[in-house]
C-alpha cells in the first residue's frame, strides 16, 4: 500500500514546530534520529500491530558501532527487503531480532513482545521467528528428516510420530519428499537450504528471516530455493528477506530497507527504491548492482 511505511520524520517535526511556535523543545529522538544521516520512521509513526517493530537500535561491539540507529517495521503478511553493501550491519540487525545477538540500546517489538527484555523466553521467540541463515547450519549427523523433526520434538515437545508426520509434510512442500533420508552431506547447497526452510517452517514461525539464503550456492541451484521463497510469500508468511537478489526484492517485496553505515539510508515502495530512489549512495548501490 503506497505510503504506509511513510517515514514520521519530517511530518512529525513540522508538527512539533508548528504547535510549538518554534519555541518548545523539540525531543532529541526527533531532532536526531541518529548520528549518521538517516532516513529512519520514528516510532510514532509506527503501527502498533505490525508483526516486528525496530526502534532506535543500536549495537556496539566493543568500540566498533554497527548500528547507529535502526528502525523500521514489518506488518503482518508482508515482506520486507534489506539491502545494503557488505557490512552496513544486516546480518547484525537480523540477527538482533531473535537475540542471537544482544541489541546494545533500542527496542525490537515481536507483536506485542518486547524482544530484548530480560523476561524473554528465548527458545519460545526463535520457535515463533524462523531463521535461514547463508550457511544452511544442518546437523551432518541427521537426515534431512531428522533435522527438521529435531526441534519440534526438543523444543515442541511433539512425540516422533507427531513429528515424523509434520516433517514430512513440510519437506513435501519445499519439494523435497524423495531426499528425507538423506544426510546433508548428500544433499546438494539447493536441496540442504530447502530442508533448512522446511525446519523452520515445522515450527510454525510467525515470522521467516532469511539472511542471503541464496548467497552460497551454485547459481544454477539459485532459482529453486527463490522459487520456495516466492511461494511462501504468497502463502502470505510475513518475510524479512537480507538479499542480493534484486529480481527477487523488486517483485516480492511490499517494501525495501536500504542499510549504509549502520542506518537505514532510505526505505520505501520497491518502486521508489528501484526506479527513483531519492539519495545517492541507494543509487550507487543499485547501479553497482546492476553492472
Ligand atoms: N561478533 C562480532 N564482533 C565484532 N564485530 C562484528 C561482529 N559481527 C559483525 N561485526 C562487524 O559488524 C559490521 C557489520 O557486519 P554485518 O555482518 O552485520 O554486515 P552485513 O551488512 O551483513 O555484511 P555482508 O553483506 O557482508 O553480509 C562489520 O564491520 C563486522 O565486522
Ligand atoms: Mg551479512
Amino acid at each position: 500500500m503506497p505510503g504506509e511505511y511513510q517515514s514520521g520524520v519530517n511530518t512529525e517535526l513540522l508538527r512539533l514546530k508548528l504547535e510549538s511556535h518554534g519555541d518548545v523543545d523539540i525531543p532529541d529522538k526527533v531532532k536526531n534520529v541518529s548520528a549518521v544521516d538517516s532516513d529512519a520512521p520514528l516510532d510514532v509513526a509506527m503501527p502498533a500491530d505490525a508483526i516486528i517493530r525496530i526502534k532506535n537500535l543500536k549495537k556496539v561491539f566493543g568500540d566498533n558501532v554497527v548500528l547507529h540507529d535502526v528502525n523500521f517495521y514489518c506488518p503482518k503478511g508482508h515482506v520486507v527487503s534489506v539491502l545494503g553493501p557488505s557490512g552496513s550491519g544486516k546480518s547484525t540487525m537480523l540477527r538482533c531480532i531473535n537475540l542471537l545477538e544482544t541489541p546494545t540500546a533500542g527496542e525490537i517489538w515481536f507483536e506485542d513482545q518486547l524482544v530484548n527484555s530480560k523476561e524473554t523466553d528465548v527458545d519460545h521467540l526463535r520457535a515463533k521467528i524462523g531463521m535461514v541463515f547463508q550457511q544452511f547450519n544442518l546437523f551432518p549427523h541427521l537426515t534431512a528428516l531428522g533435522n527438521v523433526e529435531l526441534a519440534l520434538k526438543k523444543v515442541r515437545k511433539l512425540s516422533k510420530e507427531q513429528a515424523e508426520a509434520i516433517a514430512t509434510e513440510q519437506l513435501e512442500k519445499v519439494g523435497l519428499s524423495d531426499r528425507a533420508d538423506f544426510l546433508p552431506s548428500q544433499l546438494s547447497g539447493g536441496q540442504a537450504q530447502r530442508v533448512a526452510i522446511a525446519r523452520a517452517l515445522a515450527m510454525e514461525p510467525h515470522v521467516m528471516l532469511f539472511d542471503e539464503a541464496t548467497s552460497a550456492l551454485d547459481p544454477s541451484l539459485v532459482r529453486d530455493v527463490l522459487d520456495v521463497m516466492r511461494d511462501l510469500a504468497k502463502s502470505g508468511m510475513t518475510m524479512i528477506v537480507v538479499t542480493h537478489e534484486m529480481a527477487f526484492a523488486r517483485d516480492v517485496s511490499d517494501h525495501v530497507v536500504f542499510m549504509e553505515g549502520g542506518v537505514v539510508y532510505e526505505q520505501g515502495t520497491p518502486e521508489k527504491i528501484f526506479d527513483h530512489p531519492d539519495r545517492e549512495r541507494t543509487r550507487e548501490f543499485l547501479q553497482g548492482m546492476i553492472d
